[in-house]
């Protein structure tokens, strides 16, 4: 893995170039914007578990380019080729386990490989563009619904982690809409949720929003419900990495208490997601793998220890949110609103109720 200037022709935070992956690295944002140029799938499934690349459609991406790095590699091995491409595509697939783009994005670019490496590579980058067109689709769609639910004034509006064109090709997913809407001068701020363990929303989101001009501030996530219960949230929006068939929604750790406490404040929550992050295989969230990470994410903050030596951690990636707390899940294709799901009249969003 070599940290080179080389970044995408196509400003895409994932990329292909000259026989290697490219990708932003988001470990050292904001204080630096750098590039990886990985050469083999063992340096691929390395940046998606430090999450050098991360966000449910960047690390698809970045499955179904490593199996096409994968294809590449193995090009001259005759016979045993295609058994170590697999291989690889299932050690990509085990390297997270909690977005289902990741899968959905090997298991894509592997139809292929009968077709030989170039077909392979084709399909990821052809994988590369679509998704800047259906995160355009899905970002315009939510964006509309948002201004269906909230009152009309510039809005205060609310994010967990990092959604934006980092965390997918490009564009975005829920931060995309965001920044949709304060293109349309129809946002006051943006309250970022810092996102402990690892810092998304404060590291990440606050850099895309600067970078875009967008007001906002970054609020400890414990100060969330406390934001809305004084009124300062119009709507939440967030991603996900995995949705069952019922709406059920696993997304970044504390987007469940973020749903709870929009619940008990008339608050509207939308989730906006790519068609790939949905599981139709799974009836509901019960069946949804949380990643659980290392103690060490919890127990030091910026390389220094916080805890007593020995102290264990907690530290579950993702939670469930149960559908009947999501207003909706916006995707390029449908505006979906769960079975018992919230409804929130446009009269009361926004509004403290205590
Ligand atoms: O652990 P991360 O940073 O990969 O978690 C990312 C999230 O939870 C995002 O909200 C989700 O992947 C959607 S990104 C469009």
């Amino acid at each position: 893995m070599t940290s080179q200037p080389a970044t995408s022709a196509r400003e895409f935070s994932v990329d292909w170039a000259d026989g290697a992956v490219l990708a932003i690295d988001q470990r050292r944002l904001p204080a630096e914007t750098s590039w990886l140029r990985l050469t083999d799938v063992d340096q691929v499934i390395e940046a998606i578990q430090t999450l050098a690349v991360r966000g449910a459609p960047a690390i698809g991406l970045a499955g179904a380019l490593g199996v096409a790095l994968s294809a590449h590699l193995h090009a001259g091995a005759g016979p045993a080729a295609d058994a170590r491409v697999r291989a690889d595509a299932e050690r990509l697939i085990a390297s997270r386990p909690t977005a289902v783009n990741l899968e959905w994005g090997v298991r894509r670019v592997l139809t292929r490989l009968p077709d030989g490496p170039a077909a392979v590579l084709a399909e990821a980058v052809a994988m590369l563009d679509e998704d800047a067109a259906l995160n355009t689709r899905a970002v315009a769609r939510a964006a509309e619904l948002v201004l269906s639910l909230t009152p009309d004034r510039p809005l205060r509006l609310l994010t967990h982690c990092n959604t934006g064109r980092l965390a997918t090709g490009s564009v975005g997913t829920a931060l995309g809409a965001v920044r949709r809407l304060a293109d349309a001068g129809r946002v006051a701020e943006v309250l970022v949720d810092e996102t402990r363990p690892l810092l998304q929303g404060a590291r990440l989101t606050a850099w895309e929003l600067a970078e875009a001009g967008v007001p906002y501030r970054v609020l400890a996530d414990s100060a969330a419900a406390a934001a809305m219960a004084q009124g300062l949230v119009d709507c939440v929006l967030v991603g996900a990495d995995r949705i069952a068939a019922n709406g059920d929604t696993a997304n970044k750790i504390g987007t469940y208490g973020l749903a709870v406490a929009a619940a008990r404040h008339g608050i509207p929550f939308v989730v906006v997601a790519p068609e790939s992050t949905w599981d139709r295989q799974l009836p509901d969230g019960s069946g949804i793998v949380v990643e659980e990470r290392a103690s060490e994410e919890v127990t030091t903050f910026a390389g220094a220890r916080t805890t007593p030596e020995g102290a264990g951690a907690y530290n579950p990636a993702f939670d469930v949110t149960p559908a009947e707390l999501i207003t909706a899940v916006v995707t390029e294709r449908q505006v979906f609103r769960p079975a018992g799901g919230r409804t929130t009249p446009a009269a009361t969003a926004g509004q403290a109720t205590t």
